[in-house]
């Protein structure tokens, strides 16, 4: 493997080079970002150690100029405590990782060799995925759900924190562990922890485990969620729920990538890949204090929005069949599909409680049918009521109640628009009109754009009916 190492200070860089070296890589090394572009181009390195603050430029003009020179050299760079930001948009501009200074050998040791193991990114993580319309365990084939999945096929490769937000039930753990299947690290573990669900008093223990005898009812030395996840992925589920003390030791770990277990003297090292969820508003969560910029920023790296349900209802039918043949599957009563009336009934609904409820719901409607169809009466009993979308609210009526989109700094204006016309169609039953209305917009405008964006289509409330 051949390393370039991009450091100003000549005594730094220096004994960098000599622990590259000794560790047995080739190094090359370049004291500023126009000499890193030369070696770039000069030796085509496999990965690029740098440093963010460079005489003539940023480090980050170095992440870009190497992603530039070959897609798949993996940069590391290398930041202060003080400068975790500029690290989190390094990552952001398609850097591997970052490693703290003053770096520890052992620590750059680990990271290289990992890189070195698994240099070929996993075929899976490729974008096209095989069978349109899935990717990996998902199902999905709205717009909505092909941009997840690129952006989850494009971040599993890397070993950047992912953090998913979304509504209960809208498939934030099945994308975690969709992440981790086609990671680098898919042979390795995945963990789950629940953060909200730790209790107090074994917190310690649960995540750094503890020694044998070190304290009463320590009966033998147990290994914690940390070690339990090494080489792999840890999964920090709810991550908005963890007590503001638990918080401060995960940020101790994460800043030194290492720990110790309860009563144990050894240092460990912590190789993990963070993924995180959480169904609250992240930003109201560090707002109000209950959840720490300093975690947040260290965790938001790559974050990942699961729609509701309610907004990608052309997903439903392949969910639902999805469903029924994991029921079938198990049980083997000769279903053969929904009906089509069926499928129609469950595209009228809401699903408040998004991909879960679904599935939920077919598996009810699964027990209550005969073989070898589901019917539509059957599933509007499942469903409470037949449901049928209610008149449409007329503009500036209850906004209170009117749900909200996320947007985050990053996103295109073009995605933003996109996200509040299907948003605002869903609230107001898909009356273009009073869509126009709430927006400001004519009419043409609205029909205008959701041609522009392809969302012209019969899963929209208002839309052309469906083809039956
Ligand atoms: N796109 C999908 N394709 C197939 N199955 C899905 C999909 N999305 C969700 N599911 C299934 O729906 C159920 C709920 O998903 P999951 O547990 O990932 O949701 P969640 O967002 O983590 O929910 P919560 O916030 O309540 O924890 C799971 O059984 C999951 O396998
Ligand atoms: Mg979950």
């Amino acid at each position: 493997m051949k390393i370039l190492v991009v450091e100003d200070e000549p005594r730094v860089r220096d004994s960098l080079v000599e622990l590259v070296e000794e560790l047995g890589y080739v190094a090359f090394a370049a004291g500023s970002v126009a000499d890193a572009r030369d070696a770039l181009s000069r030796a085509a390195p496999d990965v690029c150690i740098t440093d963010l603050g460079l005489p003539d430029g940023s480090g980050l003009d170095v992440v870009r100029a190497a992603k530039a020179a070959r897609p798949d050299c993996a940069v590391l760079v290398l930041t202060g405590k003080g400068s975790i930001l500029a690290a989190v948009e390094a990552m952001r501009a398609g850097a591997h990782d970052f490693l703290l200074k003053p770096l520890k050998p052992a620590l750059l040791a680990s990271s290289l060799a990992r890189l070195a193991e698994h240099w070929a990114p996993h075929p899976a993580a490729r974008p096209e995925p095989a069978a349109p319309g899935r990717l990996g365990e998902m199902v999905g084939r709205s717009p909505a759900m092909r941009e997840v999945f690129r952006l989850i096929a494009r971040v599993a490769g890397s070993e950047a924190p992912v953090m998913i937000t979304g509504e209960s039930g809208t498939g934030k753990e099945v994308a975690a562990r969709t992440v981790h299947a086609l990671s680098r690290r898919a042979k390795g573990p995945f963990v789950a922890v629940n953060c909200g669900a730790i209790s107090p008093h074994l917190v310690e223990s649960e995540l750094f485990g503890h020694e044998k005898g070190s304290f009463t009812g320590a009966e033998r030395r147990r290994a914690g969620t940390f070690e339990m996840a090494h080489g792999g992925t840890l999964f920090l589920d709810e991550v908005t729920e963890m007590p503001p003390d638990l918080q401060v030791k995960f940020l101790r770990v994460l800043d030194t990538r290492a720990f110790r277990r309860v009563g144990g003297n050894e240092e460990l090292d912590v190789d993990v890949r963070l993924v995180a969820s959480s169904n609250r508003d992240l930003a109201e969560a560090v707002k109000n204090g209950s959840f720490r910029s300093d975690l947040f920023y260290r965790l938001n790296v790559f974050p990942l929005w699961m729609p509701p349900l309610r907004l990608r209802k052309e997903d439903i039918p392949a969910l639902a069949s999805h469903f029924l043949s994991q029921v079938e599957e198990k049980e083997r009563r000769g279903f053969t599909a929904l009906s089509d009336g069926a499928l129609n009934v469950l595209g009228r609904y809401d699903w408040p409680g998004n991909v879960r409820e679904l599935k939920n719901a077919v598996h009810r409607a699964y027990v209550l049918s005969d073989p070898p169809t589901v019917p539509p009466e059957v599933v509007e009993a499942v469903l409470g009521a037949p449901h049928a979308a209610g008149p449409a609210p007329a503009a500036g009526a209850n906004e209170d109640a009117w749900p909200s989109v996320p947007v985050r700094v990053g996103e295109k204006l073009e995605a933003v628009e996109r996200k509040l016309l299907i948003a605002t169609l869903q609230a107001v039953n898909g009356d273009r009109r009073t869509a126009a209305e709430i927006l400001g917009i004519s009419l043409k405008t609205v029909y205008n754009r959701l041609k522009q964006y392809d969302l012209d289509h019969p899963a929209l409330p208002g839309g052309r009916p469906r083809g039956s």
